[in-house]
C-alpha cells in the first residue's frame, strides 16, 4: 500500500478552520482508494511568529523538505501588521514559493451553474466561465533586486522594487501554460504590459518563440489593463491565461469574482519535486473563529494535491463531484447563500461533502 507523506500547514486565521475539512476529505479518499496519507502539521505564518519568532521555523521548512506535498491554509492578520516587513507571516509562504521553487501557480476559476447568481456580476456575463490563471511565482517585483527603503540627503525617503525577469525564468512557465491550455481549449492569453516596460516586451518575445514548439494552441497577447477590463466584461472569451507575478496577483482576485466567492477557488504552485497546495482565500479575520468560512476552496486544493502530486486523478475527480452534489443538494455556507438554500458552517459543510466522496467508492 502506497504511503504519501504530506506536510500540513494550516497557518492563521480560517486556515485553521478549512485545512481541518480538507484533511476529512483525505480521509476518506485514503479509505476508499486503499491509499495511506501521513499528515504532519507544520507551523507558518503568525502562528509561527508567535510559538518562535519565525514565519518559517527551520523544523517546518525540514517538514516540507521530507514530504510529497504541503497542504497550506493562510498566513497574516492584524495581529502581526506591526512586524517589520522581513519577519511578517507572509514572508513564510513567499520563502517556501522561492525554496521550493514553485514558479507556475494555477488558479482556475470556474462559474458554478448553481452559483451563477452568487456572483455580483449579471447572470449574462458570468455564465459558462471555465479559465484558468497561471500566475509566474517566484520572480518579477516580489523577488526582484534591488529592493528596500532608503533615507535620502534632504531626510526624505525612497523605496524601490525591481520587476527583473530572465528568459529562462519566462520560458519554463510559458511552457507550463501550454502544457495546461493543451489539456484544456487549446487557447493561451498571455498577459503583459509590453507598450510600457521593458521586462514584458522580453516576456512576448519569449512567449512568442516557445508558441512555435506548440503550434496546436492558439497564442494570443493582451495588456494588463485591458485584461482586467476584459475579465469582468467578457469572462468567457478566455481559456488559459499566463502572465508575470503582480499582474497574476492581480487578476486572479479578481477572477475569483466570476466564481461567485473566492471561497470557492484552490489553487496549486508547481516547479519543484514538492508541489504546494493552497486555497486563494486568505485568513479573512473579519470571520475567523466563527465557523462559518467555506471550506470548499481548501477542498478542492486538496482535490489538486491529488491530482498534481499524487497522481490520483481519478479520486480527485470524485471529490470535484461531490461538492457539487452538496451544492445541488442546496447547501450553502455563508458567502455563497441565496434564497431557498440551507446554510452550513466549516464542519457541517465539510462532513456533508465527506459522506458523499465516501459514496462514490
Ligand atoms: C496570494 C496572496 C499572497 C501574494 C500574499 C499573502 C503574500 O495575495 O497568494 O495571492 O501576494 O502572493
Ligand atoms: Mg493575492
Amino acid at each position: 500500500m502506497a504511503t504519501h507523506k504530506i506536510a500540513v500547514l494550516p497557518g492563521d486565521g480560517i486556515g485553521q478552520e478549512v485545512i481541518p475539512e480538507a484533511l476529512r476529505i483525505l480521509g476518506v479518499v485514503a479509505k476508499g482508494s486503499g491509499t495511506t496519507f501521513e499528515f504532519e502539521q507544520g507551523l507558518v505564518g503568525g502562528a509561527a511568529i508567535d510559538a518562535t519568532g519565525e514565519p518559517l521555523p527551520g523544523d517546518t521548512l525540514r517538514l516540507c523538505e521530507s514530504s510529497h506535498a504541503i497542504l497550506f491554509g493562510a498566513v497574516g492578520g492584524p495581529r502581526w501588521d506591526h512586524v517589520p516587513q522581513e519577519r511578517r507571516p507572509e514572508r513564510g509562504l513567499l520563502r517556501l514559493r522561492k525554496d521550493f521553487d514553485l514558479y507556475a501557480n494555477l488558479r482556475p476559476a470556474k462559474c458554478f451553474p448553481l452559483l451563477v447568481d452568487a456572483s455580483p456580476l449579471k447572470r449574462s456575463v458570468v455564465e459558462g466561465t471555465d479559465l484558468m490563471v497561471i500566475r509566474e511565482l517566484t520572480g518579477g517585483l516580489y523577488f526582484g533586486e534591488p529592493r528596500g527603503t532608503e533615507k535620502m540627503a534632504d531626510g526624505s525617503a525612497r523605496a524601490v522594487n525591481t520587476m527583473a525577469y530572465t528568459s529562462r525564468e519566462i520560458d519554463r512557465v510559458a511552457r507550463v501554460a501550454f502544457d495546461v491550455a493543451r489539456q484544456r481549449r487549446r487557447r493561451l492569453t498571455s498577459v503583459d504590459k509590453a507598450n510600457v516596460l521593458a521586462v514584458s516586451q522580453l516576456w512576448r518575445e519569449v512567449v512568442t518563440e516557445v508558441a512555435r514548439d506548440y503550434p496546436d494552441v492558439q497564442l494570443d497577447h493582451m495588456l494588463v489593463d485591458n485584461c482586467a477590463m476584459a475579465l469582468v466584461a467578457r469572462p468567457t472569451q478566455f481559456d488559459t491565461i499566463v502572465t508575470e507575478n503582480t499582474f497574476g496577483d492581480i487578476l486572479s482576485d479578481e477572477a475569483a469574482i466570476l466564481a461567485g466567492s473566492m471561497g470557492m477557488l484552490p489553487s496549486a504552485s508547481l516547479g519543484g519535486k514538492t508541489a504546494l497546495y493552497e486555497p486563494v482565500h486568505g485568513t479573512a479575520p473579519d470571520i475567523a473563529g466563527q465557523g462559518i468560512a467555506n471550506p470548499i476552496a481548501a477542498i478542492l486544493s486538496a482535490a489538486m494535491l491529488l491530482r498534481y502530486s499524487l497522481n490520483m486523478g481519478g479520486d480527485a475527480e470524485k471529490v470535484e463531484a461531490a461538492v457539487l452534489r452538496v451544492l445541488e443538494k442546496g447547501y450553502r455556507t455563508a458567502d455563497i447563500r441565496q434564497e431557498g438554500t440551507t446554510l452550513a458552517g466549516t464542519v457541517q459543510m465539510g462532513e456533508l461533502i465527506a459522506r458523499e466522496v465516501g459514496a462514490m467508492y
